[in-house]
């Protein structure tokens, strides 16, 4: 009784704050992508059309036809499952070749593929740090969840750096004699803001005071560089990096996580990381499928081109309609509410009234008071569906906000 009561008051309260999760039951259609059918009402069998604004499947590599009839065939001639854990009967040819590719695309002796990049995170940063005993990590103060999690799995003493402040980082790091061992993580594109990572900057103090980096590219791989190896590859900073992650689950379209590093590194993860040994490896047909998804990144740069033209349009429009919008250099353009109820009051809007959907995005993915709509658009958005949604947004914000929004304008 006393269990249930506790149970529903953690959820009463986040009803109360109005951010209380809501998941829309979407259909993808293959070949149509951002455009998907979305299930209005759970005990209705009809199916509403929409385009979707906030997807992760940032070049649609999931429904790219290389990628996906690579992994018709390899499902038909190796199944769909892996049948182990990587140590037992789990490893297979498809996932060596993908370690291989990934380690090629990144410029590193080896890497090792995980689960997820939630877990190639949370594993490879602690094991890390209690293998590096007596290891004090210093982490950016809007590093992912995965990351924080790693951390305090870990029992290293942790110092968090103001967000991209390298005279922070410093500050904190000098605190510490130059024989103790050090770990600086953070990310390449900040996820929720869009904003880039000081690499180059990290880098400098890394090696002034003999520390080791992590660099999450989890939203950058497959988007940025000549061949999609991310934001270090394209500042030529990839080589100073000691560990570089990834997902395949964003750009690259699959399912999967990975870190790539050094031979001793990763043999130091393979042997020790929970999350790593004790779970079932991912199924050799997702393996291939992902393995041709970056192949074919590395080559075509129709799909980066595009998206990147398509952000700089909808900028424009998001600018001409005066939506407030966080103005950065990535993909990811957040348009700010600053409030969580009107965040999914304006959510509903679109995808009710018009069917555009972008999930409203609040606490605790970003700090209370900084809701947003977080919209990725992709290469095959096009002008007509960027000035439709532009005008719906500007009836969402006159819907909801009124007063502000006139004022604003
Ligand atoms: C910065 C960052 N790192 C790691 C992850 C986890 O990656 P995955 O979705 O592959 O688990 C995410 C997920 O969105 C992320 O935003």
């Amino acid at each position: 009784m006393l269990y249930s009561e506790k149970l529903k008051n953690s959820i009463n309260k986040l009803k109360t704050e109005g951010s209380y999760r809501f998941f829309n039951e979407i259909q993808r259609c293959a070949g149509k992508h951002p455009k998907a059918l979305w299930k209005r009402d759970h005990n209705n069998t009809d199916m509403t059309d929409i385009i979707v604004w906030c997807s992760n499947d940032y070049l649609g590599m999931s429904q790219n036809e290389l990628v996906i009839s690579k992994m018709i065939n390899s499902i038909k001639t190796m199944g769909v499952g892996s049948g182990g854990t990587r140590n037992i009967s789990g490893n297979s040819v498809e996932i060596v070749n993908l370690e291989n590719e990934i380690a090629a695309l990144h410029n590193k002796e080896k890497a090792m593929v995980f689960t997820s990049g939630y877990i190639a995170n949370e594993a490879t940063i602690s094991t890390l740090l209690n293998i590096l005993d007596n290891s004090v990590v210093f982490s950016d103060e809007k590093n992912h969840a995965s990351i924080i999690s790693g951390i305090k799995k870990s029992s290293a003493r942790k110092e968090i750096f103001k967000h991209n402040d390298l005279d922070h980082l410093e500050e904190l790091i000098k605190k510490y004699p130059d024989d103790t061992n050090k770990l600086i993580v953070f990310e390449s594109v900040y996820s929720m803001d869009g904003d880039f990572g000081n690499i180059e900057g990290i880098i400098k103090i890394a090696k002034k005071h003999n520390a080791l980096t992590f660099l999450d590219e989890v939203h950058a791989v497959g988007m940025y560089g000549d061949t999609g190896a991310g934001v270090a590859d394209k500042l030529g900073l990839a080589n100073d990096i000691d560990i570089i992650q990834g997902t395949l689950g964003k750009a690259y379209g699959t399912i999967g996580g990975y870190i790539s590093s050094t031979n001793l590194i990763c043999d130091v993860i393979r042997s020790y990381a929970s999350g790593f040994i004790f779970t079932t490896a991912i199924p050799p047909a997702l393996a291939s499928a992902a393995n041709a998804s970056i192949q074919y990144l590395k080559k075509s740069k129709v799909e980066r081109t595009l998206q990147q033209e398509n952000t700089i349009l909808l900028k424009k429009y998001l600018s001409k309609a005066k939506i407030p919008f966080l103005d950065n250099e990535s993909h990811i353009v957040p348009v700010m509410v600053y409030n969580p109820k009107k965040c999914k009051e304006i959510s509903n809007i679109l995808l009710n009234d018009f069917g555009h959907y972008i999930q409203p995005i609040n606490y605790p993915t970003v700090p209370m008071g900084l809701e947003r709509l977080r919209i990725t658009p992709g290469p095959l958005h096009n002008e007509e569906m960027i000035a439709n949604l532009t005008n719906a947004l500007k009836h969402a914000f006159m819907k909801t906000n009124e007063i502000d929004y006139i004022k604003s304008a």
